[in-house]
Parts: structure tokens; sequence; C-alpha cells
């Protein structure tokens, strides 16, 4: 039994699947709790110390079932994946010797290698290597086992940015941007499963620039909106999204998808972090405020239902009230559909984290309400302008009540939708009646 446990970003998620996929031919079988499995991985997060120390927490938790499990006389092994595994390394095991198997991003393709090394080293006369070896062999290309019908499809992973605050150059390593073949050929596949919307993922996803497929010009590579363009035109795909933008790759190609793929949601998320000149500086974002807006406002003429997600932080070192009221006046120009916003935490190895004048914690706190205030107005704002309109819903799953289907709008709206308007996997067309807290309501157009 295999219990695997994902934190952080929507590439974690994608990670997790894969792993879980590359497992599953090995014996194992999923399970969606801890108790009993035989293999535990904890599929890390290293953004903000919070999220960092969630990890020792759950590994806390996990030492009596391990323990449970050995006197049972079985063995459970617990592995630490993703980001913190990667910042961390050994250092986990020294924290945390319940741990096994310490394994970064870049070497999960190793996992059944790795995972038989444990089991070898205990001196456990399991499967032997060389079985496990020839099964690994025929998951060259590993079957994504897909459930519903929106899915995730890693584009690009790593960045190049260096923003002063952020770890994910460090735990994600340089840009990389998977070939466009090998990514059509998985978006295929998906098609052929049921899937109707993807997510391109990457950290810095529109700096995508992927080999070309064989066939166009020799070494010739594609921009995002090539291969959106690209995979487009795969029957049965219908909704393309991405995540995540940073403003400084937003060229005019990409900007164009927007107003001419119609199966391009009207929706992205560009986070902009700050809306001080100043702060974006110290942040090296190298962009300014009037850049972001500009950028915005081109956004708005080429696709005039587009709407608009971000991220914020308040409190990074140096920043003052002038500061955190040029965010406030930078949303308020914006007005976004929804957004996720943080506390500065002063990350270990990262230049924001030596900076002096780091902010107190009740300043950022006091900050960060007033910020998600104004975001809460704006999202409630949002929903209520959508009331009476008609729109299209991918349905996803069954509703919290009987007779009621949850689906999502263009602009990832949850829709509640009545069961007769139609099945999950359909697209149906809704008129919406009210707007909830989380979501809306509607009934069939
Ligand atoms: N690649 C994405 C996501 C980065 S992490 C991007 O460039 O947007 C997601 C968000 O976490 C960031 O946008 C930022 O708002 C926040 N974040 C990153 N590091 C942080 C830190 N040290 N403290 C607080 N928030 C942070
Ligand atoms: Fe982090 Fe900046 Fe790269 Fe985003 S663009 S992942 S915030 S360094
Ligand atoms: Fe976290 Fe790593 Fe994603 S640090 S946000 S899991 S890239």
């Amino acid at each position: 039994r295999l219990f695997i446990r994902t934190y952080g970003c929507q590439m974690n998620v994608y990670d997790s699947e894969r792993m879980r996929d590359l497992l599953v031919p090995l014996g194992y079988e999923p399970a969606d709790a801890p108790e009993g499995a035989d293999l535990v991985i904890l599929n890390t997060c290293h953004i903000r110390e919070k999220a960092a120390e969630k990890v020792y927490s759950e590994l806390g938790r996990l030492k009596p079932l391990k323990a449970e499990k050995e006197a049972s006389g079985g063995q459970m092994t617990i592995t630490v994946a993703g980001c913190v595994a990667q910042a961390e390394g050994a250092e986990i095991q020294r924290r945390a010797p319940v741990v096994d198997l310490v394994v970064g991003p870049q070497t999960y393709h190793r996992l059944p290698e790795l995972i038989a090394k444990v089991h070898r080293d205990r001196g456990e006369a399991l499967e032997t290597e060389f079985e496990v070896e020839e099964k690994f062999d025929a998951l060259a290309a590993p079957k994504r086992l897909v459930e519903g019908y929106t899915a995730f499809v890693t584009v690009q992973e790593g960045c190049d940015k260096f923003c002063s605050f952020c770890v994910v150059p460090y735990t994600r390593g340089a840009e990389y941007s998977r070939p466009a073949a090998q990514i059509t050929a998985e978006v295929r596949a998906l098609a052929a499963q049921g899937v109707r919307e993807i997510t391109l993922l990457g950290q810095n996803v529109n700096a995508y620039s992927g080999e070309a497929p064989a066939g166009e010009e020799a070494g010739g590579r594609w921009g995002l909106a090539r291969l959106i363009r690209h995979l487009a035109m795969i029957g049965g795909i219908d909704r393309i999204r991405f995540t995540t933008s940073h403003p400084n790759d937003m060229d005019e190609d990409l900007l164009a998808a927007f107003a001419t793929e119609e199966k391009l949601m009207p929706y992205l998320h560009l986070p902009v972090q700050a809306g001080s000149d100043r702060i974006l500086k110290a942040m090296n974002r190298k962009h300014t405020a009037a850049d972001y807006i500009a950028l915005i406002e081109r956004l708005r003429t080429l696709r005039p239902d587009i709407a608009l997600s971000g991220d914020f932080i308040v409190g990074f070192p140096g920043e003052t009230d002038a500061d955190f009221e040029d965010t406030m006046r930078l949303i308020e120009e914006v007005t976004y559909a929804q957004a996720f916003s943080f506390k500065y935490s002063p990350r270990p190895g990262t230049p924001g984290a030596d900076l002096p004048l780091q902010v107190e914690e009740a300043v950022k706190d006091e900050r960060l309400q007033r910020l998600q205030a104004l975001l809460g107005e704006q999202q409630a704002a949002f929903a209520a302008s959508r009331v009476g309109s008609t729109m299209d819903v991918l349905v996803e799953k069954p509703g919290r009540h009987a007779g009621q289907r949850v689906g999502r709008s263009p602009w990832l709206q949850p829709v509640i939708v009545d069961e007769k308007a139609g099945e999950i996997g359909d697209i149906v067309s809704v008129r919406i009646t009210k707007a909830g807290p989380n979501s809306l309501f509607s009934e069939p157009a």
C-alpha cells in the first residue's frame, strides 16, 4: 500500500501523480490514509517557513504508525520528496531519523531503484533488484492514470528569475522546457482518456521554449503561444489554461493568443507581488507597477472578458506604509477576480533573508488583513457581476446535495448545476442565478 501526501503548488500535485503512476505497476496500491501503508511519500513544499515545518509535524505523526507496522512484522518506508527534500537533503534524516529516503524533484524517475535499495539495506529478501529494474524498463513511458475530465500537464520546470524572496530557483533548478512533441503526445493520450480541460504547468510557464516537433525547421523552438495553438487542434480538448506566469514573459504572441484562441480560457494568474517600484526593485522583479498595469490594459483590450488572479507579498524587508499603500492602489486599479496573499517569510539562502529592515510581524499582520479585505471585496464583486449571465460550465463531480453537480466556470469558479443540466464530463450552458461566498448557483440556460 502506498500513501502520498502532497503539499505546495500544482507542480507537486502533478509530480505526486507521476510517482503514483510509476509505483502502481510495481505492485503498490494507492491508499487514502497512512495507517498500515508500506510506503509513505511526503511531497513537500519549501516556499514559506510554515510550509516547510509541516513536514516535520507530519513525520512526528508517522512515527507511531511506523512502529506499529514494525510490531506487526511489516515495514513502513518513509520517503520525503519535493522541495524540502531538495533544499535540506540529508539534514532531514538527521532531524527526523524516522525517514528512510530523501528524494528531490530531479530524481523521481529513480524512485523504484532507490526504494529497492532501502529494502536491500534492511536485508530484506523482497523482490530482487533485477525484477524491479525489469519492470521499471517497461515503464520508460509511464502511462498516466487520469481520473476525471481535467488534467495538469507540466511543460516547463525550474526558474531562472531569482526573485530575491523565493526558493524556487534553488529547489527546482534552472529552467527546462519539455519538447513540444512529448507534450503533444501526452495531451493526445489524455484526450483519448476523456480529458477535456488541460492546465499547462510551469514555475515560469510563459518562459516556455521547447524543442519544436520534427519536421519543423531544424533546431527550432516553440514558445508557449505556439504550443497552445498546436494543442488546441487536438480533438477532445476544449479548454486550455496555463500557470504560473511572470509579467516579463508575456510576449505579443501570447497576448494575441487570448484574442484568437477560443479554447484558451479568459483567465490569467499573473502575480505582481507588490505595487511599489522600490520594493519591486528590491524583489528583483525587473518590472515596474506601471509596466504591469499597461500589460493588463493591453490584455483587456485583446480579451475584454479576461479576469485576473495574482499573488501578493506584504512586509518584504524595507516595505514602508507608503510602499504598502502603492500595493493597495495597484489592486484597486487592476481589480482581481481571485488572489493569494502572504506575509513575507525569510527563506534561508535567498538574498531577501539577509536584508536589513525586516518588517515586524504585527505590521505584516495588519497589512495582510487590509490587503485581504480588499481582495475579498473584489472577488465577491466579480462573482456578483456574473449573476444573470449565461456561461459554459464543465461539469466535474457530484455536488454535496442530492440533485446537484459541481462544475467550473471559464474563470475557475465552482458552479453548482442541476443534475438535469448535464452529465459529469459535459460542458453545459447555464444561467447564473446567485453568487455564494465560494461558488455560483445556476439554472439550465
Ligand atoms: N512561480 C510562481 C510561484 C512562486 S511561489 C510565480 O512566479 O509566481 C507562489 C507565491 O508564493 C509567489 O508568487 C509569492 O507570492 C509567494 N512567495 C514566494 N516566496 C515567498 C516568501 N519567501 N514569503 C512569502 N511569500 C512567498
Ligand atoms: Fe520564484 Fe520569482 Fe521564479 Fe516565481 S519568478 S518561481 S517568484 S523566483
Ligand atoms: Fe513549494 Fe516547491 Fe511548489 S517550494 S510552491 S512545492 S515549487
